[in-house]
């Protein structure tokens, strides 16, 4: 999860350097540096923080080159510091990486036995060593091949070589890198965001390959240093010019999107017309799929939890959801005919990657429900289902929750009704109501001001429960998450029920929870479990839906009602008042919303 560019060129290159590490650092925000070559030598900038710092330390430096790399840090091995910042440079060598070096600690002994000298924590300097020492007796791509297999663990790495004045090496395994084109120059960098501002056109690496990059001339070779052609990909151009506009975060424009990116996203699969779900590309019959399982992390995982009540009510599937970082370490009986379902927004997500990964070696069918098309995940899974949110920059997912929701909710209905288990009438209302979803939602949008006032109570409480029940008990994990991960405070999701179970006594005079409680089959039991934290004091925020029955139940602290829809609907409009109020709640405490502490917008690391 850190953020890496690189570009050699004729001209200047420091100035891009910077531009493109800020459209990185969600990636990865605690430091930062570049290196580039000129006059015949490395010249290395790191600084602990943003870019904004590098930026400034570069100008009082003046360091310049028509060749250089890049690095915006997430700490994995050593604590945000300059010392540990990349890039990582000897006399000779400059690297950057992203990844994790599993036997660097073997490694380095091997290398200060030699007489090497370290500097940093970090498990990367020992890339810089070991090149160092492989050039002595070998020449470049040797020197690439025999380093690269030296490693164990994953990497993606930006290199320059200070008696290389032209090019730039990049490898990768297990995190993505991308090689990007332009006029008489060449982009390296961890994904598109990187290079979408300098290049719409790129190529993407895969595990094992590496590539040498010179500003007329760009070369692609697998591990033993066989060449390799690759695809250029073309970027899509809204995507090149993805800005806040006028909101003082993405997180706040990505919520008010959700319309939008609903709307767009219905009218990518559903054919108005004939009434029909059309799922493209699907590569199986219907009867050779009798299960399903869900898997993902975060955000993602909550989405496979909301689809699991789907997939049990309307499907004769047999439907399991699994943590991606649970399921790649499980003694997992692949079954032929059960379809692997993995849920990623950036598709970059390292345990996600892995568990796809695991499921290719074991020959089943599998599916990708992504944001990002071009990324690791969608690559690699037999089936690619996007969920056409556009960027999300914001690290807490907000649009994109709301789009695997979709994707799965489509999904679920269309083998629902290929299997027979609904009928034509069911399909077409299911059809109808996911048409009018747009406008519920923007609908719901409308609750700005009511839930503005509660943020301040949320952000300065010492603990928070988030309560549901059915569809809406993984909405409530949701929705603690986004508190725990914006306003850095303890939120925890339940399923209602449970409380008597336990977590009741948590409940304290004044303490806030939420109750999501739309008027479906547990709504009154629901109601009953407000009623029993209630009474011990808690201060109950309850989000329910439009009806013309009364609430049987006095004392409610607040209450936000989203529209009436469909009960299977209804988590997409529940979800958006749990969104600002931990949108709210951060910014009652000043925090940076679109870069909370710790966090990082794509989990390439285990
Ligand atoms: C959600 O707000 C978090 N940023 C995080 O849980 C995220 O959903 C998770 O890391 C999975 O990311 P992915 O969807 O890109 O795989």
């Amino acid at each position: 999860m850190c953020g890496i560019v690189g570009i050699t060129s004729s001209k200047e290159v420091t100035p891009r350097i910077i531009s493109s590490l800020k459209k990185l650092e969600y990636r990865g925000y605690d430091s930062a540096g570049l290196a580039t070559l000129s006059n015949g030598n490395i010249n290395e900038v790191k600084c602990e923080g943003r870019v904004d710092a590098l930026e400034k330390n570069i100008i009082q430096t003046k360091i310049s080159g028509s060749i250089g790399i890049g690095h915006v840090r997430w700490a994995t091995h050593g604590k945000p510091s300059s010392i540990n910042a990349h890039p990582h440079s000897s006399e000779d060598v400059s690297v950057v990486h992203n990844g994790i070096i599993e036997n660097s600690t073997i490694l380095k002994k091997l290398l200060e036995n030699k007489g090497y000298k370290f500097k940093s924590q970090t498990d990367t300097e020992v890339i810089v060593h070991l090149v160092t020492d492989y050039l002595k007796k070998n020449n470049l791509k040797n020197t690439i091949i025999k380093v690269l297999k030296k490693l164990h663990g994953s990497f993606a790495l930006g290199i320059i070589f200070k008696d290389q004045p032209d090019l730039i090496v990049g490898a990768r395994r297990g995190s993505p890198l991308a090689v990007g084109y332009g006029p008489n120059e060449h982009y390296l960098g961890s994904d598109s965001y990187a290079l979408k501002s300098m290049t719409n056109k790129i190529s993407y690496l895969n595990d094992g390959e590496f590539c040498i990059l010179k500003k007329d001339q760009v070369e692609f070779f697998d591990a033993d240093g066989t060449k390799v052609n690759k695809k250029i990909l073309n970027l899509s151009k809204d995507d090149q010019n993805y800005e806040k506009g006028d909101y003082k975060y993405y997180m706040a424009k990505e919520i008010d999107e959700q319309p939008i990116t609903l709307k767009n996203c219905v009218n990518e699969y559903i054919d108005k017309h004939n009434k029909e779900i059309n799922i493209y590309n699907f590569p199986w019959k219907i009867n050779e799929i009798s299960s399903v399982i869900l898997i993902g992390c975060g955000t993602a995982y909550h989405s496979c939890l909301v689809a699991k009540y789907w997939f049990e009510q309307n499907t004769s599937l047999d439907v399991r959801v699994d943590i991606a970082s649970e399921f790649r370490y499980r003694k997992i009986k692949f079954k032929k005919d059960c379809l692997y379902v993995f849920v990623s927004q950036s598709g970059e997500t390292a345990d996600t990657f892995a568990a796809l990964d695991l499921c290719k070696k074991n020959n089943v069918k599998t599916c990708a429900v992504v944001n990002v098309v071009e990324s690791s995940i969608a690559r690699d899974a037999d089936l690619v289902l996007p969920i056409h949110c556009g960027p999300e920059v914001g690290v807490a997912s907000t649009k994109a929750f709301l789009g695997q929701m979709l994707v799965l909710y489509l999904l679920c209905t269309k083998l629902s009704y290929e299997q027979k288990s609904i009928n034509k009438k069911d399909y077409q209302k299911k059809i109808k109501d996911l048409l009018s979803l747009s406008k519920s939602a923007k609908n719901t949008l409308n609750i700005e001001d009511k839930i503005q006032t509660l943020g301040k109570d949320f952000a300065n409480s010492k603990g928070s429960m988030f309560l549901g029940r059915g569809y809406s008990y993984p909405i409530a994990l949701e929705g603690a998450l986004k508190l725990k991960e914006l306003a850095y405070v303890h939120a925890e999701g339940y399923p209602a029920g449970e409380m008597k179970h336990g977590p009741l006594a948590l409940i304290e005079e004044g303490m806030p929870v939420v109750v999501i409680a739309p008027r479906d089959e547990h709504y009154k039991k629901t109601i009953s479990n407000m009623q029993e934290v209630i009474s011990r004091g808690a201060k109950v925020l309850l989000i329910t839906n439009k009806s013309t029955d009364e609430i049987y139940s006095e004392n409610i602290w607040e209450q936000i009602e989203v529209d009436a829809i469909s009960d299977e609907l209804i988590p997409f409009l529940t979800t958006i008042p749990l969104q600002k109020l931990a949108y709210y709640s951060a910014l009652d405490k000043g925090y940076d919303i679109d870069k909370p502490r710790n966090l990082a917008k794509s989990v390439t690391v285990e």
